[in-house]
C-alpha cells in the first residue's frame, strides 16, 4: 500500500516536471518593460553549463539584431577560447587586458574591448584574472565595482553578458550585485541541486545585506526526459517555480561537441540546440524588456 502510493506521488512528481518544460515553441506571453540588459550565468557547481550558455545566448541575440557585449569573468578563460577565432588565440596572451586590469586602473574598459564579429564584442579572460578578488579588494567600494564599471558600456549594447568562474567570492558577489538578471544553469542531478541551493542562499543574503532585488532564474541545462532528471526537475519546480525559465537546454552531442567540430550550430537550418537557444533568447527577451534603447555605436 505504502510502496503504491509512494510509487503514485513519484509518477505525480514526474508528470508535472515532465509537463513543466512547455514543448519548444511556446511564447510566454509576459512583457515586462523594464529594459534590463545586464545578464550574468552564475553557479558555485562547476560543468553546468555557464560557458556554453553565455556564448550561445549572446550567439543567438546577434543573430535577432542584438548588439551583445560578452565578458569573460573565468581565469579558466573558456568562453574566450570558444570564440574558437584562430584571430582570438594570436589576439589573446597574457599583456591582453583583462577584467582585473580594469579593476585595478590599469587600463580604461574600452581598451579591453575586442571585436569578435558582428554585433559582437568580448572583453577576454586570462589566467591574471585569477588575481580579481585581490584587485577588487584594493578599491574602495568593492561590491559597487562592476556596477560602476558596466555603467561605462551600458548605452552601448543591448545586451552585456557575463560568464563567471564556479565559486561564491568577491568579483562574483560584485557582479551579482550589477546583474539586472542572474541566470543559474543546474543539470539534474544532485551536486547539482545543492549548488543551485548554496548559489541562491548567497545571493538571497547579498541581496539583503545591500538592499537590493534583481531578477534570478534557473535554467534547466542538459535536459533529457529520464526518470531520475525528471525526478529532480521536480523537485527544483516544486520549490522554485516562479524561478525556473519556462525554455531549458536539451542535452545535445552537438552541443557537447560544437567547440572541438568548431560547427557553428546557430547557422544550422534545423537544429536541437537552434530550436532551444531561441526558446530562451526570446523568453529571455520578454523577461528583460523590449530594450528600446538604441546603442550608440
Ligand atoms: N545542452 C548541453 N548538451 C550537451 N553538453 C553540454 C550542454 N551544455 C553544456 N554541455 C557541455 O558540458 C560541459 C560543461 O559546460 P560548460 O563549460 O559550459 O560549463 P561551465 O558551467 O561553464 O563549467 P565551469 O564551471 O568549469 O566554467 C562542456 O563539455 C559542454 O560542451
Ligand atoms: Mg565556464
Amino acid at each position: 500500500m505504502l510502496r503504491e502510493s509512494v510509487r503514485s506521488a513519484w509518477c505525480e512528481t514526474w508528470f508535472r516536471a515532465k509537463h513543466y518544460i512547455k514543448p519548444v515553441w511556446l511564447k510566454d506571453n509576459r512583457l515586462v518593460h523594464s529594459g534590463k540588459k545586464i545578464i550574468s550565468f552564475v553557479m558555485c557547481k562547476g560543468g553546468v553549463g555557464k560557458t556554453t550558455t553565455a556564448l550561445l545566448l549572446a550567439k543567438r541575440f546577434r543573430q535577432v539584431g542584438k548588439k551583445v557585449l560578452v565578458i569573460d569573468a573565468d581565469p579558466q578563460g573558456n568562453l574566450t577560447a570558444s570564440f574558437s577565432l584562430p584571430r582570438i588565440n594570436v589576439l589573446v596572451n597574457d599583456k591582453t587586458p583583462v577584467l582585473s586590469d580594469i579593476i585595478a586602473r590599469k587600463c580604461p574598459l574600452h581598451d579591453a574591448i575586442i571585436h569578435v564579429g558582428k554585433g559582437l564584442d568580448l572583453i577576454p579572460s586570462t589566467g591574471m584574472n585569477s588575481l580579481l578578488d585581490r584587485r577588487l579588494e584594493q578599491v574602495p567600494d568593492p561590491i559597487f565595482e562592476m556596477k560602476r564599471i558596466l555603467s561605462l558600456v551600458r548605452s552601448d549594447y543591448h545586451y552585456v553578458i557575463i560568464d563567471v568562474a564556479p565559486a561564491l567570492n568577491l568579483v562574483n558577489a560584485s557582479i551579482i550585485y550589477a546583474s539586472e538578471l542572474v541566470i543559474l544553469p543546474v543539470t539534474l542531478d544532485e551536486y547539482s541541486r545543492q549548488g543551485l541551493m548554496q548559489t541562491l542562499s548567497e545571493i538571497e543574503d547579498l541581496q539583503s545585506r545591500f538592499n537590493f532585488k534583481n531578477e534570478v532564474r534557473i535554467l534547466v541545462n542538459m535536459y533529457s526526459q529520464n526518470k531520475l532528471s525528471l525526478l529532480y526537475l521536480g523537485l527544483v519546480v516544486e520549490t522554485m517555480t516562479d524561478k525556473v525559465l519556462r525554455s531549458a537546454i536539451r542535452y545535445s552531442l552537438q552541443i557537447k561537441n560544437m567547440i572541438s567540430t568548431q560547427t557553428d550550430l546557430l547557422s544550422q537550418r534545423q537544429s536541437m540546440a537552434k530550436l532551444d537557444y531561441s526558446q530562451l533568447a526570446n523568453e529571455v527577451i520578454t523577461l528583460t524588456g523590449p530594450n528600446i534603447e538604441a546603442p550608440c555605436g
